[in-house]
Formats: C-alpha cells, sequence, structure tokens
C-alpha cells in the first residue's frame, strides 16, 4: 500500500484569497502530478487535505479538475478553510472517490487492509477546525465498520504544537470527543494547514502534516515566532506500508 499525500495548493484562476501563494502555482501543480504519475510502483491512492483551492470559486475547481485529470488512482480530498463546500461537490465532486453525500464533505474509501476516512472539519468563513455531532457520528460509525489501518484525512490538525499561532486555528470545537472515538485503536491522521511538514504522536495515533507547494512555512522547534512565508524547497509524503509497518519516504519537487 503507497498513500501520496499532498495538501494546500492553493490553486486560484483570478484572485488569491489569502494574497500568499505563488502565483505560477498552476505549473507547479502540473509538475507534481506529472511527478506521482511517473512514480514506479504507483501510489494506490491519493490523499488531500484541504485547501485545495485558494476562494473556492468554480473556475478554480474546473482548473483543478483538469490539473488533477492525469491521475489515474483514486483521489480521496477534504475541503480547507480556503475552499467552499457547495463549488467544491459540484465542481470536483465527479473526480473524488467515496464522498458521502450530505452537506459535509466527508469520505469514505475502503482499500485492501486500509480504510481511508475523509473527515470534514471546516467552519466557512472561519480558520479554525470543528467537528459538529453529524460529523462526529458520522465518524463513529464508519470507524465501527472500518477494517484494517484506518487513515484519517482531515484538513485541521487535532493537536496542539505549542506553537500560539497554528495552536490557535487547528482543530478546536469537538477535539476531546474526537479523541474519545479512536481511543483504544491507533490510527494514521494526514492533515495539512500549517503549511509546513510536521510529524508527530498524538497518544496512540501517528499525525502527519503535509506541506504546501503554494507557499511554506519554516519555523523552528519552540519557536513562537508568528509565521512567514519562506522559499523553502517543496517535498511531499508517500506513506509505505511495508513488512515491519508504515514508513514516511519524502519526495522532492523541483518545480
Ligand atoms: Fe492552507
Amino acid at each position: 500500500m503507497l498513500i501520496a499525500h499532498l495538501s494546500d495548493f492553493h490553486l486560484f484562476t483570478e484572485r488569491s484569497e489569502t494574497g500568499e501563494a505563488r502565483g505560477d502555482i498552476a505549473r507547479v501543480l502540473e509538475a507534481l502530478v506529472a511527478d506521482i504519475a511517473a512514480l514506479a510502483p504507483c501510489p494506490d491512492i491519493v490523499a488531500i487535505s484541504g485547501d485545495l483551492a485558494d476562494g473556492g470559486t468554480p473556475a478554480d475547481y474546473a482548473r483543478l479538475t483538469a490539473l488533477l485529470a492525469p491521475l489515474s488512482m483514486p483521489i480521496l480530498a477534504v475541503p480547507g478553510n480556503h475552499d467552499r463546500r457547495g463549488a467544491m461537490r459540484e465542481g470536483l465532486g465527479s473526480r473524488l472517490t467515496g464522498l458521502v453525500p450530505g452537506p459535509f464533505l466527508n469520505a469514505r474509501v475502503a482499500l485492501p487492509g486500509v480504510t481511508l476516512l475523509g473527515l470534514d472539519t471546516v467552519v466557512p468563513g472561519a480558520p479554525h477546525g470543528a467537528l459538529c455531532a453529524e460529523r462526529l457520528n458520522w465518524l463513529e460509525g464508519e470507524l465501527a465498520s472500518s477494517k484494517g489501518t484506518t487513515v484519517i484525512v482531515m484538513h485541521h490538525p487535532p493537536v496542539q504544537t505549542g506553537h500560539p499561532h497554528w495552536d490557535t486555528f487547528s482543530l478546536i470545537e469537538g477535539r476531546e470527543r474526537f479523541a474519545e472515538l479512536l481511543a483504544g485503536r491507533s490510527v494514521r491522521i494526514l492533515c495539512g494547514h500549517i503549511h509546513q511538514p510536521f510529524h508527530t504522536d498524538w497518544g496512540a495515533h501517528h499525525v502527519g502534516v503535509a506541506g504546501s507547494p503554494a507557499f511554506e512555512y519554516h519555523l523552528t522547534p519552540g519557536s513562537i515566532e508568528a509565521p512567514c512565508p519562506q522559499p523553502v524547497p517543496f517535498s511531499y509524503p508517500l506513506h509505505h506500508w511495508g513488512p515491519q509497518g508504515v514508513s514516511v519516504y519524502r519526495r522532492h519537487l523541483r518545480a
């Protein structure tokens, strides 16, 4: 099993909502998609943990659909705070695998030995994440029938890092109940949002945060300085199920 984890494209066609996404992000995404399409062995699935767009217009998702077209494997994606649920479902939904009907963009994909659950943590108009009772109830039901290793894909990291900016904008509402639902399990949680590659343990769980091809920070452990985009080389993680467990490889992109 091989999972390519991507996040935070911040693709925009007219105006960058954050004002920080690099202007040639479409070209970078082309190179990123070409890199994944050429991998051998091919990833079994691509998991995208939100902020696919930077404002979420219908034109953004039409462009993303075209950019992702060379990928032949399933794609599971959840929204981030710079996406728009309606436009994302309408414009990109047909290309996504396992999207669940309803008001949220949750998803479920079962592969041999692995169940991936996409969890929509968006609060419209707010930077932080939340899990309401409806989303938590959905997760509880899915966990009960999840086979093999459970991989949860969500935009907002559920962990507190000690950095005041990140911690203010992480998963805030519903975090305790989320932790309770995962008690007694060991799951892999794939997130984005903080725009810096970051891996940590959260109890018995592994939390892997993918960076962003649009703009990244370069904070050092213990720093409390305000994040400022830095010109750092971009790489993305490949989660590989080997004979002794799961390893995370980093794949650098020259773009
Ligand atoms: Fe983002």
